[in-house]
């Protein structure tokens, strides 16, 4: 953690951990316990699949469980956060690559996690937080990668357009659902028009 943390102020830190937990759900790992041998089996099922991008995600949960050890990340997230992470587990389920493509890569990492991250490098580049705008600038740029990597897998164009519509009101609910705190990193507005403007990306990416 960075020695500069505490002269963050309360809502911020707040802000900064509560987004924080969208990407490690510490109270809620066991919950999801099962994405992990499920998207070995996935790695190991679809080819071309890179084993490297899932060792980079474990590597994701290791930062944000390294940078906060004294402020452990055991926040509550809403409803709509779990639900949507308990039909990514549907969707690993499946085996059904499109449909986990669509929304793993297009819709979580695509919109969502790219929403996210940026949040948390502006704040904290603007508080000076360096070792934490080190460890998302990394992230960053290994999702930059998984979201490549995905479009590289969609072969059915109008249904990953289909999907990824259906899919929007969704991941667009946890963001609303966090309103009162994500608010204390950007405007609100500003965020709302950060993931309608990659979502238009995604769907014009899928397209092209
Ligand atoms: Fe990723």
């Amino acid at each position: 953690m960075d020695s500069n943390w505490g002269s963050v102020p309360s809502e911020v830190r707040f802000g900064i951990r509560y987004l924080s937990a969208h990407f490690y759900p510490r109270k809620y790992m066991s919950r999801w316990g099962v994405l992990k041998p499920l998207s070995v089996k996935f790695v190991g099922k679809v080819m071309g699949y890179s084993p490297q991008q899932y060792q980079e995600e474990l590597q994701h949960f290791d930062f944000f469980e390294r940078y906060f050890k004294g402020e452990p990340l055991d926040l509550e997230l809403p409803e709509s956060y779990i639900r949507f992470f308990d039909n990514l587990t549907e969707d690993f389920k499946s085996g059904d690559v499109q449909r986990i493509v669509t929304r793993f890569h297009m819709v979580t990492e695509g919109v969502l996690a790219t929403t996210g991250l940026h949040l948390l490098r502006e704040a904290g580049e603007r508080y000076g937080l360096k070792e934490f705008t080190a460890g998302i600038r990394r992230i960053v740029e290994d999702e930059a990668r998984h979201i490549n990597f995905g479009l590289s897998l969609v072969t059915d164009r109008e249904y990953a357009v289909k999907r990824i519509e259906e899919l929007y009101p969704e991941a667009l609910q946890i963001v609303l659902d966090g309103k009162e705190t994500l608010s204390s990193l950007a405007p609100f507005e500003e965020i709302l028009g950060m993931m309608e403007e990659l979502k238009r990306a995604r769907l014009a990416k899928v397209m092209s």
